[in-house]
C-alpha cells in the first residue's frame, strides 16, 4: 500500500449529515483513505486526534486583507495567519484595495502578492463597477473567483455603480457563470439621510443605524434580485443584517433566481443595546440592528434561507476605529480569525448542530462557488483542508493575541469561547499546530481558481442584452445603407 504523509486518527470526523468516528490517511495534499484505522495505510506520521473533532475547513467568502494600498491596516500574510489560527482553510479576498481589484493588470499584482504570503488557499474578488464594465470579461478570464459589487458606499469610497451599469455588469458575467456578491445597501438612501442626520446634529453611534434602516437592503436586494433574474447572473448578498430583508431573498429563492447569501457572527451575537458600551467600535455597514433582527438571522440559518457564515473581516487600526463622531470612525472589524471559536459556542448552546455549522461554514460556500466537493468536504480525493477542533476547551477572546496585528480591536474583546481549532491542514500540511502558526508554511497557500468548476450559466433575455441590441443597430444601418 502507498505510504500516506500523514494517517490521523481516534477523531470524529463531522460532515453536514453525519459525525463517526474514524481514522484519515492524507497523501500529496488530499485524502486518500477514511475508515477503520486497521485499514489505514502506513504513514510517515500519526496524529493522535482523541478528543478532537475533524471539520472541514471552513471557507470565508468575505475578508478584506488590505493589501495593496493599505498595509498599516492588514496584509496578505497577516490577514491569511488569522485564517490559519482561527481553522479557516480557504478566503475570498474584496477588491476594496488601493488600487482596486478593477482591472487584469490589479488582479495579476494581487495574486502575487498573495502568492507570496498566504498560509491559506484564498479566492481573489474582481471589482464590478460603473467605470470598468469593459474591463468585466478580462477579469473573468484571468482568474477572479467572483465579482464583487459595491451598492452602497463603505470602506474605501468605490462608487457604487447605477442600475443601469450594474444591469450591462450582469449580462457580460452572467454567460461565465461566475457568481457577484453583493454589498446590498441602496447609496442614495444613505447618502440622503446622512446629510439630514449630520445637518440635525446627530454624532451618535446610533446614529449610524439611522442612516442606514432595513429599508436599504430591502431595496437593494430586492433591485439586483430582479437583474439577476433577468439575465441570470448568479449573485450572493453579503453580509445580511435584518429580518426585512430575508423576505425578498426568499421570494427571489422562490423564483429560482441563483442567490446565495451569508450572515455574521456580529449581526446575530450583537444588538442595538450593545452601542452604549462599544460605541464607535461596533460601527460596520451594514449595521448591527436590533435583537429581533438576530433572532430572525439565527432562524433563517436554521431553515437555510441564509446559506453561509462569512466575517466581513475588516482590519483598521484602533485609531480609526475610535471616534465620538461616529460618521469619523473606519467601519468594520477583524473576524476571520473569531468566526469558528464564536460560532462552536453557539453549537454548545444547542443554537445549531454542529452538522449545521460545517454546513454553512464549509459545504454551503464550497458549493456555492463550484468548489465541492474538493473543498468543503473530508472525503476520499478532497483537498486535505481540515480544523481539528477541541469542543470542550474554553477561552477568552483576547484582542492582543490576534494575528491581524496591526488591527485588531474587536467588540469581541473578552468574550468567554468554547470550541477552539487546535490544529489547522491546509492541503495536508499544518499551516497551525497546537495552536501556534507554523511559520513554514507562509506563501503555501494557493489560489483556488484552478479547482474552481461552475454549472453552465443559464442565461435569460440575452437576445435583449445592450451587447445584442447593439449588433441589431449595426445590422438595421446596413439594411438601410444597402
Ligand atoms: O464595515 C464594513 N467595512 N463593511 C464593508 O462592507 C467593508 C468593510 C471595510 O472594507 O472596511
Ligand atoms: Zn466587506
Amino acid at each position: 500500500m502507498t505510504q500516506a504523509d500523514l494517517v490521523i486518527i481516534n477523531g470524529h470526523i463531522v460532515s453536514h449529515e453525519t459525525t463517526h468516528k474514524a481514522a484519515i490517511a492524507i497523501r500529496d495534499g488530499k485524502i486518500i483513505a477514511v475508515g477503520e484505522e486497521s485499514s489505514m495505510p502506513p504513514a510517515k506520521e500519526v496524529l493522535d486526534a482523541t478528543g478532537l473533532h475533524l471539520l472541514p475547513g471552513a471557507i470565508d467568502v468575505h475578508v478584506h486583507f488590505r493589501e495593496p494600498g493599505y498595509t498599516h491596516k492588514e496584509t496578505w500574510e497577516s490577514g491569511t495567519a488569522a485564517a490559519a489560527m482561527g481553522g479557516v482553510t480557504t478566503v475570498f479576498e474584496m477588491p476594496n484595495t488601493n488600487p482596486p481589484t478593477a482591472t487584469p493588470e490589479a488582479f495579476a499584482d494581487k495574486l502575487t502578492l498573495a502568492e507570496q504570503q498566504a498560509y491559506v488557499d484564498f479566492g481573489i474578488y474582481g471589482l464590478m463597477a460603473e467605470d470598468n464594465v469593459d474591463q468585466l470579461e478580462a477579469l473573468a478570464e484571468c482568474g477572479v473567483i467572483g465579482f464583487k459589487c459595491f451598492m452602497g458606499n463603505t470602506f474605501g469610497n468605490l462608487p457604487s455603480p447605477s442600475t443601469g451599469a450594474m444591469l450591462e455588469a450582469f449580462e457580460r458575467v452572467a454567460p461565465y457563470g461566475l457568481r457577484t456578491s453583493l454589498h446590498a445597501e441602496t447609496a442614495s438612501i444613505m447618502a440622503w439621510r446622512y446629510e439630514r442626520l449630520r445637518a440635525a446634529g446627530r454624532n451618535d453611534a446610533l446614529a449610524h443605524v439611522a442612516a442606514r434602516p432595513d429599508v436599504v437592503a430591502v431595496e437593494a436586494v430586492s433591485r439586483a434580485a430582479i437583474l439577476a433574474e433577468w439575465t441570470g447572473a448568479r449573485i450572493h448578498v453579503l453580509h445580511v443584517s435584518s429580518a426585512a430583508e430575508l423576505r425578498p431573498m426568499r421570494e427571489a429563492k422562490q423564483r429560482g433566481v441563483d442567490i446565495t447569501s451569508e450572515t455574521c457572527p456580529h449581526y446575530l451575537m450583537m444588538d442595538t443595546r450593545d452601542y452604549a458600551t462599544l460605541g464607535s467600535l461596533m460601527r460596520v455597514n451594514p449595521p448591527i440592528r436590533e435583537s429581533a433582527d438576530s433572532d430572525a438571522l439565527w432562524e433563517a440559518v436554521r431553515d437555510g434561507t441564509l446559506d453561509m457564515i462569512a466575517t466581513d473581516h475588516a482590519p483598521h487600526t484602533p485609531n480609526e476605529q475610535h471616534n465620538e463622531v461616529i460618521w469619523e470612525a473606519d467601519c468594520g472589524f477583524p473576524g476571520v480569525e473569531t468566526q469558528m471559536p464564536l460560532m462552536l459556542t453557539a453549537v454548545s448552546e444547542g443554537k445549531i448542530t454542529l452538522q449545521e455549522y460545517v454546513r454553512i461554514s464549509a459545504v454551503a460556500p464550497a458549493k456555492a462557488w463550484g468548489l465541492y466537493p474538493r473543498k468543503g468536504s473530508l472525503t476520499v480525493g478532497a483537498d486535505a483542508d481540515i480544523a481539528l477542533v477541541d469542543l470542550e476547551r474554553q477561552e477568552v477572546i483576547d484582542q492582543e493575541t490576534l494575528h491581524s496585528h496591526r488591527a485588531r480591536a474587536t467588540p469581541f474583546h473578552g468574550w468567554p469561547v468554547k470550541g477552539l481549532p487546535v490544529h489547522t491542514l491546509v492541503r495536508g500540511r499544518f499551516a497551525m499546530r497546537d495552536r501556534t502558526l507554523q511559520s513554514e508554511a507562509k506563501g503555501s497557500g494557493l489560489s483556488v481558481k484552478r479547482v474552481q468548476q461552475m454549472p453552465t450559466a443559464k442565461l435569460v433575455n440575452s437576445d435583449k442584452t445592450l451587447a445584442a441590441e447593439i449588433a441589431k443597430t449595426s445590422v438595421h444601418k446596413e439594411e438601410v445603407t444597402s
